[in-house]
Order: C-alpha cells, then sequence, then structure tokens
C-alpha cells in the first residue's frame, strides 16, 4: 500500500481538504503529518484555540460587566484558568478526532512522520523513531503552511517571551503583557488576556495596527480598543530584551526620531507575521523553486516548476488564511482530475474575532483611491439597530462601497459583534457580481444584526431608513 494517485505533505487546512476533495473524486490518496495530531496550525495551536479561549474570554467579560445591566445579578466572576484551558484542549481534540474519522470515510491513508520528496513521484516518510517508508504518487502536493516569524535578537522561550502557540497556553494571567504586533494575532491574543486582567501595551512598528484593513475601520477599531484598556505604542520598533526573573525589559525606539525607551513587562509575546515552512521538505534535490518571499513558487493552477508537484496554502503566495488553504486544496483537487478548479482570490473574507470583530471582503477606499475607481460608500451605525441595542452590542458599524457607475458592489467592511458571520451575505453577493441594490431589495429577518447590512447597502443610494 505504497503507490498513490496523490500524496499530500502537510494535514492542515489545506492538505486535509485538498486530499478529502481529491478521495471524493476517486483517486487513492495518502497523506503525511509531522505532528501527531491532523488539522496543522489552525485546529492545534491557531483558529481554533484562539476562538475557544476568546469565546471563554468573552464570557468573562460579559458576566464582569454586562450581567448586571441586564438584571442578572451574580457575585463577580472568578477565573478558574485551568478550566479554560481544558475547554480549549477538548475543542483542539474534538476537532482533530473529526479529520481522523473523515480520513477513514474517505478512505485516505495517514502516515505519521516528516514527509520529504526524494524524487518526482517519489516521497519519503521518516517517523519519530526513524523509521523510514517509501511512498510513490503521480502527483506529490505540498501544504506544509507556516511558522512563526522570529524578530532579530529577541529569544522567543515560550516562557516569558512567548510566540502565539505560547501566548495560547500562559499558566498565568500577567499583570502586564507587551504585545510585538498589532496584527491580528497580536489584537486576538491581546484581547484574551486583557479580558482576563492584564494590561497589554501593544508596540507596532508601523503609525497604524493592522496594516493594509480600511482606515477608517483602523482608526475606529483602535479607539474602541484603548476604551477596553488596551495602551498602543504605535511607530515603535522593539530593539532588544532582557529577561530576569522578575519578568522582561523590552527597549523600544520610535521608527521615526529614534527616541528610547524601556517597557516592562510579565510576558512578552512576539506577533509580528508568519513565514512559508519548507524546512527538510527536500525541495532544493528535487529542484523546487521559492519565491523571493521564500514561499514556494506556483503558477496560477498550484502548480510548481517541477512536473507532478504542486503547493497550497500559507506555503504559497496569498493571504495566510485557512478558508484560502481549504479554497486552494478543493481547486487543485478537482484540476488533478481534469476539472475546472478555481479560487476567485478577489472574495476572500477577513475576519479579527475581537469584541466587537472586524469582517472585511472585497476593496478598501484606500486601495480604490489608488487605483482610481470612482465609487459610493454607504455606511450605517450599529448604535441605530434594534437588535444591537437589546443585546448590549452598539458599536460599530457596516461600510458599503460599490462602484460609483454601475453599483456594483467592490467591498464591504464591517465592525460589530458577529461581524464574521453577518460579512457572507456581501461575499455570495460579490461572488455573483451583484449591486448594493441587489442587497438593499432583499428582505432581512427583523429584528437583526444583519438589518444593518441592509441598511448600509441602501445609504449607498442615501435611502437607508433607520438613521
Ligand atoms: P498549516 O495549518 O500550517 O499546516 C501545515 C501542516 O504541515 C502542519 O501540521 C505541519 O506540521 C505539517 N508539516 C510541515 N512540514 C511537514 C513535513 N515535511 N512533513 C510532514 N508534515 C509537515 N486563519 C484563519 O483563517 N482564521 C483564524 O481565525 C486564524 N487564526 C489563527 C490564529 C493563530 C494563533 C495562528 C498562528 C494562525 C491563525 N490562522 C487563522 C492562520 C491559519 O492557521 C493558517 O492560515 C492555516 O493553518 C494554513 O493552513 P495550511 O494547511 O496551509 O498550513
Ligand atoms: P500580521 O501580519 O497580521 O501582523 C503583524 C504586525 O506586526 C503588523 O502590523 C506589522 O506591521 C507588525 N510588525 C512587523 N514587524 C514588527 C516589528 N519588528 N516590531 C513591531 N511590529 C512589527 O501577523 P500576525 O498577527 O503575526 O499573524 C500571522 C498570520 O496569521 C496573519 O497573516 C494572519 O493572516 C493569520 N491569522 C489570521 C487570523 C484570523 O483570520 N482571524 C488570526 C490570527 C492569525
Amino acid at each position: 500500500m505504497t503507490d498513490f494517485d496523490i500524496v499530500v505533505i502537510g494535514t492542515g487546512p489545506g492538505g486535509y481538504v485538498g486530499a478529502i476533495r481529491a478521495a471524493q473524486l476517486g483517486l487513492k490518496v495518502a497523506v503525511i503529518e509531522k505532528r501527531h495530531a491532523h488539522g496543522g496550525t489552525c485546529l492545534n495551536v491557531g483558529c481554533i484555540p484562539s476562538k475557544a479561549l476568546l469565546h471563554a474570554s468573552e464570557m468573562f467579560e460579559e458576566a464582569e460587566h454586562n450581567f448586571a445591566t441586564l438584571g442578572i445579578d451574580v457575585s463577580a466572576p472568578k477565573l478558574n484558568l485551568g478550566n479554560m484551558m481544558a475547554h480549549k484542549q477538548k475543542v483542539i481534540d474534538g476537532n482533530t478526532a473529526g479529520i481522523d474519522y473523515l480520513f477513514k470515510k474517505n478512505k485516505i491513508t495517514a502516515f505519521q512522520g516528516m514527509g520529504k520528496i526524494l524524487a518526482v513521484g517519489k516521497v519519503a516518510v521518516t517517523d519519530d523513531d526513524g523509521k523510514v517508508i517509501e511512498l510513490s504518487a503521480k502527483n506529490i502536493i505540498i501544504a506544509t503552511g507556516s511558522e512563526v516569524m522570529p524578530l532579530p535578537g529577541v529569544e522567543i522561550d515560550e516562557d516569558k517571551i512567548v510566540s502565539s502557540t505560547g501566548g495560547l497556553e500562559l499558566k498565568g494571567v500577567p499583570k502586564k503583557l507587551i504585545v510585538v504586533g498589532g496584527g491580528v494575532i497580536g489584537l486576538e491574543l491581546g484581547s484574551v488576556w486583557s479580558r482576563l486582567g492584564a494590561e497589554v501595551t501593544v508596540v507596532e512598528f508601523l503609525d497604524n495596527i493592522l496594516p493594509g484593513m480600511d482606515g477608517e475601520v483602523v482608526k475606529n477599531f483602535t479607539r474602541m480598543l484603548k476604551k477596553q484598556g488596551f495602551k498602543f505604542k504605535l511607530g515603535t520598533k522593539v530593539v532588544g530584551t532582557e529577561t530576569s526573573a522578575k519578568g522582561v525589559k523590552v527597549s523600544v525606539e520610535a521608527a521615526k526620531s529614534g527616541k528610547a525607551e524601556v517597557l516592562d513587562a510579565d510576558i512578552v509575546l512576539v506577533a509580528i507575521g508568519r513565514r512559508p515552512f519548507t524546512a527538510g521538505l527536500g525541495l532544493d534535490a528535487v529542484g523546487v523553486k521559492l519565491d523571493e518571499r521564500g514561499r514556494v513558487a506556483i503558477d496560477g493552477h498550484f502548480k510548481t516548476n517541477v512536473e507532478g508537484i504542486y503547493a497550497i496554502g500559507d506555503v504559497v503566495v496569498g493571504p495566510m488564511l485557512a478558508h484560502k488553504a481549504e479554497e486552494e486544496g478543493v481547486a487543485l483537487a478537482e484540476i488533478l482530475v481534469g476539472q475546472a478548479g478555481h479560487v476567485n482570490y478577489d472574495v476572500i473574507p477577513g475576519v479579527v474575532y475581537t469584541m466587537p470583530e472586524i469582517a472585511t471582503v472585497g476593496k478598501t477606499e484606500e486601495q480604490l483611491k489608488a487605483e482610481g475607481v470612482a465609487y459610493n460608500v454607504g455606511k450605517f451605525p450599529f448604535s441605530a439597530n434594534g437588535r444591537a441595542k437589546a443585546m448590549l452590542k452598539t458599536d460599530g458599524f457596516v461600510k458599503f462601497i460599490a462602484d460609483k457607475a454601475t453599483d456594483k458592489v467592490l467591498g464591504c467592511h464591517i465592525v460589530g459583534a458577529s461581524a464574521g458571520e453577518m460579512i457572507h451575505e456581501v461575499v455570495l453577493l460579490m461572488e455573483f457580481g451583484g449591486s448594493s441594490e441587489d442587497l438593499a431589495r432583499s428582505c432581512h429577518a427583523h429584528p437583526t444584526m444583519s438589518e444593518a447590512v441592509k441598511e448600509a447597502a441602501m445609504a449607498v443610494d442615501k435611502r437607508q431608513i433607520h438613521s
């Protein structure tokens, strides 16, 4: 049983979903995973554990701050971090076990160990005991994902100076947490520990957090995080750290003026991005080319420069998102059986799972201005939405951007509770090339937060009702 149509290296969202789709299409599929659990970064140390902690910490904060207003008198909630972490682990285990089940159901053969490409059509798997098995495959898919980007001069020890992985399993709530990098991980994990009682300072190199997001969203959201207690040191870089038994001294410098300062922290979370992971894969030997950023170089159909070797997910160009990796896995499996697999990179949503959430799809105003595209904007605040008021979730707004001439939807940016759920009606609309009027004329159930999305679409034509 070592001859396969496809061997997939790495069982993160790209690899496992691609493997399942290929098996559904009748191919004989094997997967190789070096971890002892499937699901990759996402299920083990990424999306899923972070959302388990975000949900639990949000409930903690609700109990602390909102219950009394809702007429529920309870004594002040007490944190049981052990149980919170046990909840997180149970969620991880349930999800990874789900993949084992799906592999069995789809008759996919799973090998545990490190995969290395030996030649076209040949892959070796080395398990933890050093035992090697050789597999042959008509096609090989590299889905090896990404790893934490190190910060030069700062050693991540996963104790006092942690990456996202250590940041998901702190043993106690730090009094002072310094987050290096005001991106998605920094703000999500910063939110978790801030809600549980940490004083969080975000040190961001650029002048704004969440680079690349719509400017108006970033401005409003930064204000909301400040209200929640976040401190920001923007336009500031970390130049060194000194760890002692007491904590960490973090030396920072203003990026422009060079003004130096030393900040004290109990824990430092380094979250300055991720980089593609290709170590030990044997790419040099088989001649697979990387691009200028160390990603596996592919053509428009996920094919590397070597016949029969393909790559998807975080290890290739594009946003490092689980759902992007999944779409690529599906599209590639379909291409490999001669179908027209395709990913629409213009319509990939992005969600930041803070409170409120940020959800975004399509172009920002800044991008459209740079491209010289004329557009109309429609906005609607959740403070004018009945359901949001009932739930004490009035922070935020929906911003719709549509082409000035055709009304075709070009982008949508939502800041609000459940923004990550609401964005999908706009994703679907954009997939069909719809207009803001299409959404404005679709009946939305009352009372729902989604009515704000409809009202923002109506506001493109300045005919919103409730604001
Ligand atoms: P990965 O998930 O990284 O999987 C690659 C797998 O390949 C790994 O299991 C690895 O062990 C294995 N592997 C590597 N090399 C080999 C080898 N030679 N042999 C065998 N196995 C190998 N994205 C979202 O969309 N939403 C989120 O909410 C979100 N939250 C995140 C939170 C955190 C803290 C982090 C770190 C990331 C988060 N992401 C999120 C990003 C998301 O996890 C990645 O985009 C996604 O996991 C990429 O999938 P992938 O299949 O390309 O790679
Ligand atoms: P990121 O790219 O989102 O943010 C990194 C931030 O660090 C940027 O704001 C950048 O300007 C800043 N930075 C870079 N170097 C710095 C330095 N030396 N000092 C100070 N700041 C510096 O990366 P992050 O947050 O680490 O996340 C990695 C990836 O994981 C992201 O690409 C994201 O797509 C994915 N992810 C997605 C999530 C989601 O979809 N909800 C959640 C978490 C991660």
